[in-house]
């Protein structure tokens, strides 16, 4: 079904995070007006929305009343159930489709399906009992890390285990079951790719960034990544290949591990705008926001160029965000920040971007420099 949405009509954005707010500010600037589905009060999307649906996203009154309002449905969360989708996806346009976000939910079928792509990941087995797991760590080996196959995020619902005994005490505290153990790969780097996919099956990747992690809470990323010309072309070839596989219409982030000998190996992919692609906002014509818009309304995807280089850094819980005047005061900082009332630990409340020219930024310089006079403060390294 191609539909192309006119000016000034409604896009439904199920969740109401910081994520559909900035998607929500990149659609407003193409005319669409963007009406948020949460439970929360005050959220970060509908501080800057046109309507708001406040409701649980199982609550079929609740569902059946935000499709009424929007003309075309996306999601900036991941966590919906299946039947709550299917009842969106009879009422209006989906994109990505329910069948996408239905693989990207779950680590053994979002595993499954990249490897029946023909693309590498971690070797992992599915565990859902003490014997099952005895006999994935004799076939993996240890260390190996075992998650939970839905709900996780920011490293929650996962456990880096070492020892058969570390193991079992994991399996029994992580929840819901089953789980999935997965191989520890020894990484040189992490990196993503975001791709978009149109209507029409025009295809449009930024090209491959290097994702830093603090406490398993993404820290910074520096556009583009520090990699080979070889490993670059690999990882936007995976990108492409599973936005092709999955029948993609809207924006995917594909997290991948390089290897110590230059492979790419997908972690996980997450079919919606993703905290790696923030750059984008500053460093490109058309951000990661814009082509997500652009795709769920069915225009024409420009080419995912950047004009500059850049370094985005979040700012994480009550310590980063009081860094705030400070990134104010400071010339080639450019802020954002998500409207979040309270800052707990942990929470992303905002991030702060640097830019530099276009090639100024692979190289040795310390990443402590890379946010200019802030870098010590904000990356102590
Ligand atoms: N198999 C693995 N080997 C090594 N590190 C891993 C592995 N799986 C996850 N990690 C580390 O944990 C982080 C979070 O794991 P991920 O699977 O992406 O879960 P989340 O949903 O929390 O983002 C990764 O970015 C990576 O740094
Ligand atoms: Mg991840």
């Amino acid at each position: 079904m191609s539909i192309r949405l006119k000016p000034n009509a409604t896009i439904g954005i199920v969740g109401g995070g910081q994520l559909g707010r900035m998607t929500a500010l990149a659609a407003a600037r193409l005319g669409y007006r963007c009406h948020i589905l949460t439970p929360e009060m005050d959220s970060p999307a509908e501080q800057v929305a046109a309507g708001i649906t406040r409701g649980e996203y199982e609550d079929k009154a609740a569902l059946r009343r935000f499709a009424a309002a929007v003309d075309v449905i996306t999601f900036e969360f991941e966590n919906v159930s299946a039947a709550g989708l299917d009842l969106l996806a009879a009422l209006r346009p989906v994109r990505p489709s329910p069948a996408v976000l239905r693989i990207s939910q779950d680590r053994v079928a979002e595993k499954r399906f990249v490897n029946q792509a023909g693309v590498a990941t971690a070797p992992w087995v599915e565990v859902d009992s003490a014997e099952a797991l005895d006999a994935a760590i004799a076939r993996l080996g240890l260390p190996s890390v075992l998650k939970t196959t839905r709900l996780g995020y920011d490293g929650k619902g996962q456990a880096l285990v070492r020892t058969p005994e570390a193991a079992r005490a994991a399996f029994a505290t992580l929840a819901p079951k089953p789980l999935i153990l997965e191989g520890f790969v020894d990484f040189a780097m992490e990196v993503s790719v975001v791709v978009a996919r149109g209507a029409d099956g025009g295809i449009a990747a930024f090209e491959p960034v290097e994702n830093r992690h603090r406490d398993h809470i993404l820290d910074l990323t520096l556009a583009p990544a520090r990699v080979g010309p070889e490993t670059a072309a690999a990882a936007d070839r995976v990108a492409r290949r599973l936005a092709e596989a999955l029948g993609l219409v809207g924006l995917l982030a594909v997290e991948m591990f390089v290897t110590q000998d230059g492979r790419v190996l997908v972690n996980e992919i997450a079919p919606r705008p993703h905290n790696s692609g923030h750059w984008t906002i500053d460093a490109c014509p058309a951000s990661q926001f814009e082509l997500h818009v652009r795709a769920v309304a069915g225009l024409p995807l420009p080419p995912a160029t950047r004009h500059s280089d850049a370094v985005m850094k979040n700012l994480v819980g009550p310590e980063e965000v009081a860094l705030w005047p400070a990134i104010l005061a400071t010339p080639g900082l450019i802020g954002h920040l998500y409207g979040k009332a309270e800052a707990r630990p942990g929470r992303k409340m905002g991030h702060v971007t640097r830019l530099f020219p276009r090639g100024a930024l692979p190289g040795g310089f310390g990443l402590s420099d890379a946010l200019g006079p802030l870098g010590a403060r904000i990356c102590p390294e």
